[in-house]
C-alpha cells in the first residue's frame, strides 16, 4: 500500500518540432488529468534531457519556450498545473547523479532507446545519453511522483525508475521511501505512427518532414500530408480486426479516432467499405480543425516570450518548493552531511 499522496509528473524534450505523435500520444493525456482534482501535477520541459545530443544554444532556448507554449495552447493552464522547464531546478542534477549511482550498468546496457539513438556511434555517444535513464528517474521521484502519462516508448524508462526506487528504497532499508510511479498510457494512442511508414513510429528526428503532423504546421501542409500519407489499395474494412496486417491504415484510422474522441469501432461503421479516396480529405479536415489552431495558438504566444518565461519561472519556483523537503531527506538518508543547495 502505497503512502504517497497522487502526484502526476512527465516531461517532453525540447529538441525539434513537437508531432501528432507526441499531442495524441501524451499532452492529450496531460490535459485531460487536469480535470481529475484528486492529482497534482507537474509538466516539465526537460532542457536537461535535450543537451545529451549537440543543440545550439539559441534554438535550444527557442524550443523549451516552444514546448512551453505548445502545453499552453493545447489547453494546460499553468494555475492548475505546474509548468516549468527542468534546468531551472537543480534538484534534478543532484537526484540524477544520486541515481547515476543507484543504477546498475547492466540494467542501463538493456535500454533499447540508446541503442536506437547512438546507433553506429555507441563509441562517440555522450555519457549522458547513456544514463539518460536515471536522470529521468530523478525527473519523477525528485517529487516523489506517483503516476507518469506517457506513450509506449517511455514504458522501458518507466521500468528502470521503478526499479531505481526499489532499489533505493531497500538499500538504504527505507521502506516506501520513493513510490513506484505507474505509466499512464493510453492503450489506443499509445504509438502514433509514421505517415510513410506505418512500422515506424511518427518521431521529430525523421529525416522526411512528410512522414509527421509537426503542431506547428498550417492547414496546407497538414492537408497535404495526410493527402500523400502512404496507404494500401484496398478499401477500408467494416471491422477493427479487419486492420491487423494493413499498418498505415490502422494508423490514419487511429487518427481519425484520438481526434475525434470516439472509437476505431465507430469510425469503421462509418466508413467501412470506402476507399481511402473517400477517407483521407475527412481526415484531413478533422485534423486541421483540431491541430491547425494549436499552432495559431503557439505562435501567438512565441510573440512574447516574456509571458512563456514568466509561466515557467513561477512554475519552477513552485516545483522546486516541493522538490527541497525530499531532496533534504535524501541527502540525510545517504549521510551526506548538509548536502545540496539549499
Ligand atoms: P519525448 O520528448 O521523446 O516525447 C514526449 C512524449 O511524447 C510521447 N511520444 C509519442 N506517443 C505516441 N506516439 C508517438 N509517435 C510518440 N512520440 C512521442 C512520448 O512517449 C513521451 O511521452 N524521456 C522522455 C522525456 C522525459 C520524461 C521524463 C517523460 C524526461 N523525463 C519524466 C516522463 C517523465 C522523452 O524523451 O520524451
Amino acid at each position: 500500500m502505497t503512502t504517497h499522496s497522487p502526484r502526476v509528473f512527465s516531461g517532453m524534450q525540447p529538441t525539434g518540432n513537437l508531432t501528432l505523435g507526441n499531442y495524441l500520444g501524451a499532452l492529450v493525456n496531460f490535459v485531460a488529468l487536469q480535470e481529475r482534482e484528486e492529482f497534482e501535477r507537474l509538466y516539465c520541459v526537460v532542457d536537461l534531457h535535450a543537451i545529451t545530443t549537440a543543440q545550439e544554444p539559441a534554438a535550444l532556448a527557442r524550443a523549451t519556450r516552444e514546448v512551453a507554449a505548445a502545453y499552453i495552447a493545447s489547453g494546460l493552464d499553468p494555475k492548475r498545473s505546474i509548468i516549468f522547464n527542468q534546468s531551472r531546478v537543480s534538484a534534478h542534477a543532484e537526484l540524477g547523479w544520486i541515481f547515476t549511482c543507484v543504477a546498475r550498468m547492466g540494467w542501463l546496457n538493456r535500454m533499447t532507446q540508446f541503442k536506437e539513438k547512438a546507433g553506429k556511434h555507441k563509441e562517440n555517444a555522450s555519457v549522458g545519453l547513456f544514463s539518460y535513464p536515471t536522470l529521468m528517474a530523478a525527473d519523477i521521484l525528485a517529487y516523489r511522483a506517483t503516476h507518469v502519462p506517457v506513450g509506449e516508448d517511455q514504458k522501458q524508462h518507466l521500468e528502470l525508475t521503478r526499479d531505481i526506487a526499489a532499489k533505493f528504497n531497500n538499500d538504504f532499508n527505507v521502506p516506501d521511501f520513493f513510490p513506484l510511479p505507474e505509466p499512464l498510457i493510453q492503450p489506443d494512442t499509445a504509438r502514433i505512427m509514421s505517415l510513410r511508414d506505418g512500422k515506424n513510429k511518427m518521431s521529430k528526428s525523421d529525416p522526411s518532414d512528410m512522414s509527421r503532423i509537426n503542431l506547428t504546421d498550417d492547414a496546407d501542409l497538414i492537408a497535404q500530408k495526410i493527402r500523400k500519407a502512404k496507404t494500401d489499395p484496398e478499401p477500408l474494412p467494416s471491422e477493427p480486426d479487419g486492420l491487423a496486417e494493413r499498418p498505415e491504415a490502422q494508423n490514419l484510422i487511429g487518427i481519425f479516432a484520438a481526434l475525434s474522441g470516439v472509437s476505431v469501432t465507430e469510425v469503421l461503421a462509418e466508413y467501412g467499405g470506402q476507399g481511402f479516396g473517400a477517407f483521407k480529405p475527412a481526415l484531413a479536415d478533422l485534423t486541421v480543425a483540431k491541430i491547425a489552431p494549436i499552432g495559431d495558438e503557439m505562435r501567438r504566444l512565441m510573440e512574447t516570450p516574456d509571458e512563456i518565461d514568466a509561466v515557467l519561472a513561477d512554475g519552477a519556483e513552485r516545483a522546486a518548493a516541493l522538490a527541497r523537503p525530499i531532496l533534504r531527506e535524501i541527502y540525510d538518508t545517504l549521510g551526506l552531511i548538509g548536502g545540496g543547495s539549499a
